[in-house]
């Protein structure tokens, strides 16, 4: 939201991002995506700004919240499974110890991305899987029928969700899939107010706006550290995905 300020103020002013979190040192103060929400939806009004410089240090992580800490956690998932099978190695035997040490190598994903696409055309969307499904939830959740699930706890979702339907569609072991959803559940329990809402799951899903013509088009995995963009995906396999993957 800073940034999103500083573009717009006076036409755009430099700044420099300083995060606090850890979702903002791995993803958010990374590659200049700014905006805020708009009523129900995310991120319906904003611009790409580049921060001048992004200042780390983890010693903010010293008083972030266990929860909060848990919302980097999930984007730095999704950074190992579309991209580096090695960190996904490294979580699955740290869990979520020495998270600090992860910044770095989740940063280097992220940059590395976004330097060769900065306005995703084409391979930043890789960015994305998790948060198809996971807008969808965040946004589902803020109605009075539950608690609003945190930005990481929807992605979190989504990524299991998405490699389900990754299974179905681009070929990623179940094996894998089932991997990726017993190391989330290690963290991240199953939310309670979805249970028969897949419906409004798949139209605030359609509102996304990666979606051309209605066509509902996503960012997958192949395998575990490879993930793969534009699959066009049918309502029918979505909504089997759904709830086979996130019923509890
Ligand atoms: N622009 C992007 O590319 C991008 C990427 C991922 C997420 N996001 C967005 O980022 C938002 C979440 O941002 P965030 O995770 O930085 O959360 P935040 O700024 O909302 O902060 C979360 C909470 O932690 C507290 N806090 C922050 N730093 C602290 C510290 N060091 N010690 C103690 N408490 C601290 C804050 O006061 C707040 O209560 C979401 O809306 C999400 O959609 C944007």
């Amino acid at each position: 939201m800073g940034g999103f300020c500083a573009a717009t103020y006076k036409r755009g002013i430099d700044f420099i991002n300083i995060p606090t979190t850890l979702l903002a040192m791995v993803d958010a103060a990374i590659g200049g995506k700014t905006g805020v929400d708009l009523g129900f939806f995310k991120n319906q009004v904003g611009v790409f700004a580049f921060p001048r410089a992004v200042i780390i240090d983890p010693a903010f992580l010293n008083t972030l919240p266990y929860d909060e800490l848990k919302n980097g956690y999930a984007e730095i998932i999704k950074h190992a499974l579309i991209a580096d099978n090695s960190l996904w190695l490294t979580l699955q035997k740290d869990g979520f110890n020495q998270v600090s040490n992860l910044i770095e190598k989740s940063m280097v994903i992220k940059t590395e991305i976004v330097s060769k696409d900065p306005y995703e055309k084409d391979r930043r969307k890789l960015l994305n899987f998790g948060h198809t499904v996971g807008h969808a939830l965040e946004m589902l959740s803020q109605e009075p029928t539950g608690r609003q699930l945190a930005h990481g706890e929807a992605v979190a979702e989504g990524i299991i969700a998405e490699s389900y339907i990754s299974v179905k569609m681009t070929g990623l072991p179940t094996a894998e899939a089932d991997q990726i959803k017993h190391f989330i559940r290690r963290f991240f329990p199953v939310p309670t107010f979805y249970k028969s809402n897949f419906e409004a799951v798949y139209e605030l899903m359609l509102n996304d706006k990666k979606n051309v013509n209605g066509a509902l088009k996503m960012t997958l995995l192949k395998s575990i550290g490879k993930g793969i963009i534009n699959i066009s995906v049918s309502k029918k396999i979505i909504m089997e995905c759904l709830k086979a993957s996130l019923m509890p």
